[in-house]
């Protein structure tokens, strides 16, 4: 099985970037932590962090030629205005988990709303590193339902 990590915009800064708000943790170390969880659950990943929208949606337009089962995403600040992204998605059909390291629903109100919910099997919002971790094993684990 071969899972799409995807990062939005500004999530290479993070560790340095509002840790009261992302946490401490680098983007190396979250996504050391999704490898190391990768090859306990005997899957293979393929990680990507881009600041631009294009890049973003031509990694979701690949990811079918690549094989690509199962997507993991936090569209970062696209979650809250890319109408592309979320064509995108609903495009290649490819079950996608949506993930947040902060409550989304605890914030701004411009925050509140994501374009990508309604295209998404499900969303993990408000949890850290584990947001994406449990993203991760809900993606495992929506394949697993799929192949019977
Ligand atoms: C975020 C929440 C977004 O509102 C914000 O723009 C981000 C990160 C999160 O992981 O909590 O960049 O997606």
């Amino acid at each position: 099985m071969k899972i799409l990590i995807l990062h939005g915009p500004n999530l290479n800064l993070l560790g340095k970037r509002e840790p009261q708000l992302y946490g401490n943790l680098t983007l190396g170390q979250i996504n050391a932590e999704l490898e190391r969880l990768a090859q306990e659950l005997n899957v293979e990943l393929v990680i990507e962090q881009s600041n631009y929208e294009g890049v973003l949606v031509d990694a979701i337009q690949h990811a079918s030629d690549q094989n690509i089962d199962a997507l993991v995403i936090n569209p970062a600040a696209y979650t809250h205005s890319s109408v592309a992204i979320r064509d995108a998605i609903a495009a290649v059909g490819i079950p996608t988990v949506e993930v947040h390291l902060s409550n989304i629903y605890k914030r701004e109100e411009f925050r509140q709303h994501s374009y990508l919910a309604p295209v998404a099997v499900g969303q993990i919002s408000g949890l850290g590193v584990n947001s994406y971790l449990l993203g991760l094993r809900a993606a495992v684990a929506i394949c697993s339902m799929d192949n019977g």
